[in-house]
């Protein structure tokens, strides 16, 4: 099976994102260049750990690399000050010096945490992204964006620290769960509403045999994403523009999580799900685009298994001002009013700023919130 290698053109912090199956038993000789000192700790989501990480300890040992692994619980809430902390201490514990290397081998909660540790400890040390995730492959080990969540929010503290290389193994998603995989295909949508029709056409045809894993469908589709990523991160590493489109469906979707909870009741990549069809529906609902590319988007997701309405998720009626209050605590909202990613047609996001939270709250009481 062919690798794909992208580049994310960062200048003096370039890296590439490695695509391809069975990589984790290359990982010793792909990470090694990176680790002089041959020390290396792997921060790994305890469950992938449990299923995959003696292959990787092999494949680095094998290599010469001094390998230590500290499990983090599976789950949102290991992405909190206290997982922070427990983290950087088992760091401290181990001795890690700067010199050393981290590797964060998981799905997004992990390579988020580590990422934000390795931006961190001993102000800063190099870390590998080996995403097992079908979301964390397509989108957050790309781009060097790190966090943890606060109650107040979703990654409202966190540090933009890029890794050395990304190592997207697609056989590790052969044991992901389905919802796992339908909440990552979500993710994968997200990047043809924002920024390519022809590849949204493409996943219109192709939506089962990616979700069936099927091995061509998949690397096309997770290298199609990431070189669309790794295009906009080197041209707008900071989002100081366009790389703010990559949030299409988040603000929506975050102001849900912070409503529901960060405990899997809603996964991460199912409140972007809700959140893209939403973003669509106001943007129809503003007079922007059409009802008929909204209605397109939705089915799409609703295709996928995903779910695009407000209704049957559990808190539901929300209150619409909470859900306007979580979104004004968003980071691109600026002196009270709110920056939405919207949409001109599909393939056509754009960042729309000033928008009007009582326009904003009108439509969520459309959508079903209460006032
Ligand atoms: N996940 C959005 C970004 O990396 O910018």
């Amino acid at each position: 099976m062919t690798q794909t290698s992208v580049p994310v053109g960062l200048g003096g912090r370039a890296y590439d994102v490695i695509i391809g199956h069975g990589l984790i038993e290359q990982a010793g000789a792909a990470i090694a260049p990176f680790c002089p000192a041959r020390r290396v700790a792997v921060v790994a989501d305890a469950s992938v750990h449990a299923l995959h990480g003696a292959r990787l300890i092999g494949s680095l040992q094998a290599s010469g690399l001094k390998v230590d692994v500290i499990t983090v619980p599976p789950g949102e809430a290991s992405k909190s000050f206290e997982g922070l902390a427990s983290l950087s201490d088992q760091l401290l514990a181990l001795g890690l010096d700067r010199g050393d290397l981290m590797v964060a081998f998981g799905g997004g909660v992990v390579g988020d945490l580590a990422g934000f540790a390795a931006a961190i400890y001993k102000r800063g040390i190099d870390f590998v992204q080996i995403p097992t995730t079908l979301l964390a492959q397509v989108d957050s080990s790309v781009g060097g964006k790190t966090a943890i969540d606060t109650p107040r929010g979703k990654n409202l503290i966190g540090a933009f620290h890029q890794p050395r290389l990304v190592l997207a193994d697609l056989s590790l998603l052969d044991t992901l769960n389905d919802r796992e995989m339908r909440a990552g295909f979500a993710e994968v949508l997200k990047y043809g509403l924002l920024g390519d029709a022809a590849f949204f056409d493409w996943l219109e045809a192709n939506t089962a045999a990616v979700l069936a894993r099927q091995p061509e469908a998949l690397s096309h589709a997770v290298a199609a994403c990431v070189a669309m990523k790794a295009q906009i991160v080197a041209e707008d590493e900071r989002e100081a523009g366009r790389r703010a489109l990559l949030n299409l469906g988040h603000t929506f979707g975050h102001a849900l999580e912070a409503e529901i909870g960060f405990d899997g009741e809603l996964l991460h990549g199912e409140a972007v799900a809700i959140g893209c069809a939403q973003a669509f529906r106001f943007s129809a609902a503003q007079g922007l685009c059409s009802g008929q590319d909204a209605l397109r988007a939705e089915r799409a997701i609703a295709a996928s298994g995903l779910p695009t309405q407000l209704s049957g998720l559990p808190g539901m009626p929300f209150e619409a001002e909470r859900l306007v209050a979580h979104m004004q605590q968003d980071k691109k909202a600026q002196g009270g009013s709110l920056t939405f990613i919207l949409a001109k047609a599909i393939g056509a996001a754009f960042t729309a700023k000033a928008v009007d939270p009582k326009a904003v709250f009108a439509f969520l009481i459309g959508e079903g919130a209460r006032p």
